[in-house]
């Protein structure tokens, strides 16, 4: 039942607010406690967090590591399941192995997690079915209550991957002392914001949908983005290719100069991923490289960095301003809607891409 939606991706973007908010009240108490089930875990012994994923659960690894390392202070590796298995690598003591999946079935995840088994001092999964085979296989299992995904893009499993991460990341500082008691309540309180700053979001739906028109007619698109934006340019331009078949890529705003740059003429759409933030000069003095050589630029932001660096850009869409930690699951939103109103002006399969199956449960 797509609840009056023309896809079910749609309905399932729409229904981010609503399902955040069934995450944060299973993990946070009243009191801003971050709850975890059974005896949770010990982070105090733990030294290193290895997360293995695929496809956009690897990109909510990505992203948590900028939390796990920069909140909790635990050094953290990501790889992508198909890459781990078969590298073997040495899983040192202390080290929480630690898998992302929407299923619960991906092959790849499924044999990492095996590899890890007596290995690493705790296997936990951030699922969304919790009687999957990565649940039942793991030590603890965080469910991310995103409810049934049916659109074979991830869009609420994906936003509620990042928000259990985040909380999961809020505990490990608290656990390790890294984090004051003014810092953990500030974050607490920008968590419990996030479903109202998500529906401002989903309001900027007619805006999102004009600078998808644009895109529609592009061949290749570019997506920049610096710092915790970065594995979000990734998962916006993933969002773009399964969908609307539209070439992307994406790349973090300072290695432009490095090669990209070379592509860049007024036939390739640069989407730019820039909240107002301590990054927010870094990334767009890379824009303006783009736009001196003609690139067309949609930049994505907030009223005061639109109100400092839109000039002469080929579209803007504004977000709402958000703490500068939860950024990313904020900017996942004009990232999912782009993708989506740019499948539907091409007229593309949008709950069911070719060549596309929501769980890949053969390597
Ligand atoms: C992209 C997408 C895929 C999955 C990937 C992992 O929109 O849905 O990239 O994220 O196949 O699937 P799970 O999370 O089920 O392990």
């Amino acid at each position: 039942d797509k609840a009056g939606h023309k896809h079910f991706m749609a309905k399932e973007i729409a229904e981010q607010p609503g399902v955040i908010g069934q995450a944060l009240s299973h993990y946070m108490s009243d009191t801003g406690e971050i709850l975890l089930p059974g005896e949770g875990v010990d982070f105090t012994q733990i030294d290193r967090i290895t997360m293995v994923a695929c496809g956009t659960a690897a990109y909510a690894c990505l992203t948590a590591k900028y939390w796990f390392e920069q909140i909790a202070r635990i050094p953290v590796e990501v790889d992508v399941a198909s890459e781990f298995r078969y590298r073997e690598p040495p899983i040192p003591g202390r080290t929480l192995a630690l898998f992302v999946s929407q299923s619960g079935e991906t092959a790849d995840t499924l044999a990492a997690l095996r590899y890890c088994e007596g290995k690493a001092q705790t296997i936990l999964s951030v699922v969304n079915v919790p009687e999957s085979s990565i649940a039942r296989e793991s030590d603890l299992t965080l469910p991310i209550y995103a409810g049934v995904e049916v659109g074979v893009a991830s869009t609420k499993a994906f936003t509620c991957q990042l928000t259990v991460l985040f909380m999961l990341a809020l505990k490990a500082a608290q656990q390790r002392g890294a984090l004051s008691d003014e810092a953990f309540a500030d974050h607490v309180s920008a968590l419990r914001g996030l479903p109202s700053v998500i529906n401002a979001a989903l309001e900027k739906n007619g805006e999102i949908r004009d600078a998808a028109q644009k895109l529609s007619h592009a061949q290749d698109v570019l997506f920049l983005g610096r710092g915790r934006m970065f594995p979000m340019a990734h998962e916006a331009a993933l969002k773009l290719k399964e969908i609307s078949y539209i070439h992307a890529e994406a790349y973090a705003s300072g290695e432009l100069k490095h090669g990209p740059i070379a592509l860049i003429d007024e036939n390739m759409p640069v989407v730019v991923l820039a909240p107002y933030d301590t990054l927010f000069d870094k990334t767009v003095s890379n824009m303006q490289e783009v736009m001196a050589r003609k690139g067309k630029v949609i930049l994505i932001s907030d009223s005061e960095g639109l109100a400092e660096a839109s000039e002469g850009v080929w579209a803007t869409i504004e977000m709402p301003r958000i703490s500068e930690a939860l950024g990313p699951i904020l900017y996942a939103i004009p990232s999912q809607l782009l993708a989506y109103h740019t499948a539907v002006a091409k007229g593309t399969d949008v709950d069911q891409p070719r060549n596309l199956a929501k769980s890949v449960t053969v390597e």
